[in-house]
């Protein structure tokens, strides 16, 4: 992993960039694909005024320029297609230099190892650069490709917890899991 000045991170296949006002469109079609939002929130496409008006303003509002956490479009390193994005931000829950590692890619970049690749960059950056103590994020149960990337990224289980969701998708009342990587047990 390289860190630019620009505070690009450039992984072997990837370019991690910060996310702008300009990837509206490639964030709508994201965040609008039903396949990609199988496990998140209500398990429905977003629409894109939701997307526009509230999704990406809260994204852009938690860059943290200095300290490198926010989020990141992914860009494929030759062609610089978008592959989606990956965040990295505090965890908000006032444990001191928790940060939590999230991912959404499109489908068409799926099961070629770009996920792990992000991840485990983003988590070295956060021990090294960031001034993380622990990295941790979550996933509902099922979702077997997020909780296999978490587990390729050095975290590990720590608990299953449960959520009131006013529509809960199939597979939420096996709840939700947390994993998490220590600074004490991450190995450069
Ligand atoms: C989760 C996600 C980012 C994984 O991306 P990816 O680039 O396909 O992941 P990788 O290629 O790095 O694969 C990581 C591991 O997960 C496994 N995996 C990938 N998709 C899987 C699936 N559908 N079912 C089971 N395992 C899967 C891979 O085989 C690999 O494990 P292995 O090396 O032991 O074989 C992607 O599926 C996605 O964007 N999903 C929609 C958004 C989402 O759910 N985000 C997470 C929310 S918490």
């Amino acid at each position: 992993m390289e860190i630019f000045p620009e505070h690009d991170l450039r992984t072997p296949r990837m370019r991690l960039r910060w996310l702008t006002e300009d990837d509206a469109p490639r964030l709508v079609a994201l965040h609008g694909d039903p396949d990609v939002m199988r496990f998140l929130g209500d398990g429905r496409p977003v629409p894109p005024a939701e997307v526009l008006g509230r999704t990406l303003p809260v994204m852009l509002a938690r860059h943290g320029h200095r300290n490198l956490l926010g989020y990141r479009a992914a860009e494929d390193a030759a062609t610089g297609d978008f592959l989606g994005w990956f965040e990295l931000v505090p965890a908000g829950r006032g444990r001191r230099g928790e940060v939590e590692l999230g991912y959404r890619l499109f489908p068409s970049a799926w099961g070629r190892g770009y996920a792990t690749e992000g991840s485990r960059a983003l988590v070295r950056a956060a021990f090294t650069v960031c001034g993380a103590e622990r990295v941790m994020g979550t996933t509902m149960a099922v979702n077997t490709a997020s909780r296999r990337v978490m587990e390729k990224a050095g975290l590990r289980y720590v608990r299953t917890f449960f959520e009131e969701w006013p529509d809960p998708v199939e597979g939420a009342e096996q709840g939700d899991v947390e994993y998490a990587l220590e600074r004490d047990d991450w190995r450069a």
